[in-house]
């Protein structure tokens, strides 16, 4: 910590929510000691079978990654009960977000999303002409689809659903996401962003990918960046009908990387790190939620790898107090300008936070 600066660190946040200016993380690596817990990655790192498939990746770092993106596209297509025309493998699902804001987007288009969510695609779009209408979430801080639902007008093109929510961590009734998919998607396209679904109590019931084998107009992404702990190697993966992820690859330039897919293609069917991963979080997510009681803290509720919580002050003043302390978290903006995100990390990082949100309650 001692040797990176102070504004060495600041370049790293995150901004949960800005809705219109977004404050990503750039590529500073903290030094060792330094508790990152603002961009909800798995700090356990890869299993143990994607760590074996990439040591022989020399081999084959020379050539584009055609085949073995073919390979993952079939993977996936499997494991999930639609076909390999239904699967469009990404660099990150970022880069899925992005050419869906890019399809859905012009001048006179409408983008409907949740505030506080994860602002990428709505951000995007807004750079691509379209208008964004936010709409607050509800006061279980999930995504209120009948506030959602009134927004629709003939301008919608895509409404962007974030499930687990970044930053609130909830997760939608999975009977009231399919009843409003199924309302709405007739004219509009659907993004139901999943990044978070390994961690969700119910995954299989929370997902809602048997919809675009129904034939609604939905596009789901996800990402190993997360659970999987490969936010380095950006992969990730949208299902769709052929239709749309005909028209989402017409807007690509570039593939996934070799590293990437060799990765994914390990740890996709690794049950026993998935399951272990999971039960690491859990247990990070009930200490978590003891040290909020315990300091008389509001927070939500989370089924993801993060927790969203009130510092009673504009967040911003922790964040920094925290930083000074080499733990890094993310504030949260908009409506919860008190409230910042923390992500479940080792247990040495959750013993540094709880030092510094103690010291800083009270300094108050
Ligand atoms: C909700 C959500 N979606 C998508 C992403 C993008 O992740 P990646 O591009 O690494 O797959 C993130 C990253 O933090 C996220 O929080």
């Amino acid at each position: 910590m001692a040797r990176l600066s102070r504004r060495d660190l600041l370049q790293s946040y995150s901004v949960v929510f800005a809705g219109q200016a977004l404050g990503v993380a750039t590529a500073e690596t903290p030094a060792a000691g330094v508790a990152r817990l603002n961009h909800n990655e798995n700090p356990f790192g890869p299993s143990p079978r994607a760590r074996d498939a990439l040591r022989s990746l020399g081999q084959v770092a020379w050539k584009y990654a055609y085949e073995e993106v073919a390979m993952l596209r079939g993977l996936v297509a499997e494991r999930e009960g639609v076909r390999p025309a239904n699967v469009f493998v990404g660099e990150g699902s970022g880069e899925l977000l992005k050419v869906a804001a890019m399809l859905y987007s012009e001048p006179g288009r409408e983008i409907i999303a949740a505030r506080p969510t994860f602002p990428m695609l709505p951000g995007y779009a807004a750079r691509h002409g379209a208008a964004v209408t936010w709409v607050d979430v509800d006061a279980s801080f999930g995504n209120d689809f009948r506030a959602m639902r009134a927004k629709v007008s003939e301008r919608t093109s895509l409404i962007y659903v974030c499930n687990p929510n970044n930053p609130t961590g909830t997760v939608a009734d999975p009977d009231d996401l399919r009843a409003f998919i199924r309302a709405v998607s007739r004219g509009v396209c659907v993004v139901v962003d999943e990044a978070y679904i390994d961690f969700a109590a119910n995954p299989e019931r929370a997902t809602v990918v048997d919809l675009v084998k129904e034939g609604a107009n939905v596009l789901v992404t996800r990402t190993f960046s997360k659970l999987y702990g490969l936010a380095g190697l950006r992969i990730g993966y949208g299902i769709a009908s052929d239709d749309v992820v005909r028209r989402l690859e017409s807007l690509r330039i570039s593939i996934p990387n070799q590293a990437g897919v060799t990765a994914a293609r390990a740890s996709l069917g690794d049950d026993v790190f998935r399951l272990a991963t999971r039960k690491k979080v859990s247990e990070c997510l009930h200490f978590t939620c003891g040290l909020f009681d315990e300091l008389g803290l509001r927070y939500v509720r989370s089924q993801a790898n993060f927790m969203m919580f009130d510092t009673r002050a504009p967040s911003a003043e922790f964040v920094d107090f925290a930083l000074r302390r080499g733990v890094m978290i993310a504030p949260v903006q908009g409506q919860f300008g008190n409230w910042a995100r923390v992500s479940m990390g080792r247990t040495e990082d959750m013993q540094s936070f709880a030092r510094a949100l103690r010291a800083y309650l009270k300094a108050a």
